[in-house]
């Protein structure tokens, strides 16, 4: 496993193996690596000929009232278990070095942000395509790995990369749950023994409104006010948010006919969890 920590040098990296033909794999997470991370790593070391995992607690994505300071870290531990999945190169750079004094560049991917995670956390996704594109530009990848476990963000690159002719293929691969349902998360560490129990009407919900899809139900207010009730018998349970959008659009549909997901964003304490399932 080699880390590189310097911004030139990954960068010098990136221009050596496209010179080479070579087919780049990368995927972006902020670290504290687990399996749902490491789904998307095997899946590039399966399909591209060389792997990059880019280890960064991006702080332009984080309010000013989240959790940017204390978001759980362990390089170490991340570069054994990336390396047990066969990833080869580890880019973790310093934020100063990412971000050097006098940096202005922004990025808004209008519709697609607007709604969702978008409407609650402003400037968010601003934060996600720039990190983004700084990746995409310095590693050169061929493809890059992205979870449906934060499915807003997934369509938001897609349409980052289509916008811009970025060429690179965005993968999406599934969602990845503990053995009870939950999904897995670096911020399921924050949830206390009562909450991390609690959690569990998330992805029970989800099915309520699977159940309920499967059924033939079309009537979005309907499979919401399902999912809310269900999330609802938790006490703990504060809803951001449960909407039901375009799979591709991330517009509210009152009537799901293509692709639709159903999107839900919950507060438990101070910990903020999102899970979402794609229907049709
Ligand atoms: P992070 O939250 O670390 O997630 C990195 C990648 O892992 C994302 O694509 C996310 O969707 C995926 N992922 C997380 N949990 C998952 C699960 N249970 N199943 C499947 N995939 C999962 O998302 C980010 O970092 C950042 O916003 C980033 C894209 C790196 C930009 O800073």
């Amino acid at each position: 496993m080699e880390l590189i920590k310097s911004v030139a040098e990954m960068a010098e990296l990136g221009r050596k193996w496209r010179a080479e033909n070579k087919r780049v794999g990368l995927v972006p997470t902020m670290g504290y690596l687990h399996e749902g991370h490491l789904e998307l790593a095997k899946q590039a070391v399966a399909e591209n000929d060389l792997t990059v995992i880019s280890i960064f607690v991006n702080p332009i994505q984080f309010g000013a009232n989240e959790d940017l300071d204390v978001y759980p870290r362990d390089l170490e531990g991340d570069l054994a278990k990336a390396e047990s999945v066969g990833v080869k190169y580890a880019f973790a750079p310093e934020a100063a070095d990412m971000y050097p004094t006098g940096f202005a560049t922004t990025m808004d991917v209008a519709g697609v942000t607007q709604t969702l995670c978008g409407a609650s956390r402003k400037g968010h996704f601003q934060g996600v395509c720039v990190v983004l594109s700084k990746l995409f530009n310095l590693v050169q990848p061929y493809r890059a790995y992205f979870g449906q476990k934060d499915g807003q963000q997934l369509a938001v690159v897609r349409k980052l990369a289509q916008d811009l002719n970025m060429p690179v293929e965005i993968c999406g691969v599934p969602i990845v749950r503990e053995a009870d349902g939950l999904a897995k998360s670096s911020r399921n560490v924050y949830l206390d023994e009562e909450c991390r129990k609690q959690a569990l009407v998330l992805s029970q919900s989800l099915q309520v409104a699977k159940r309920l899809y499967d059924e033939g139900e079309r009537d979005a207010g309907l499979i919401k006010a399902a999912v809310q009730a269900h999330i609802e018998t938790a006490p703990l349970a504060q809803i951001e948010y449960v909407e039901l959008v375009d799979a591709v659009t991330m517009q509210p549909v009152l009537k799901p006919e293509k692709p639709a997901m159903l999107a839900l964003a919950v507060r438990f304490k101070t910990t903020r969890l999102i899970d979402n399932i794609i229907l049709g």
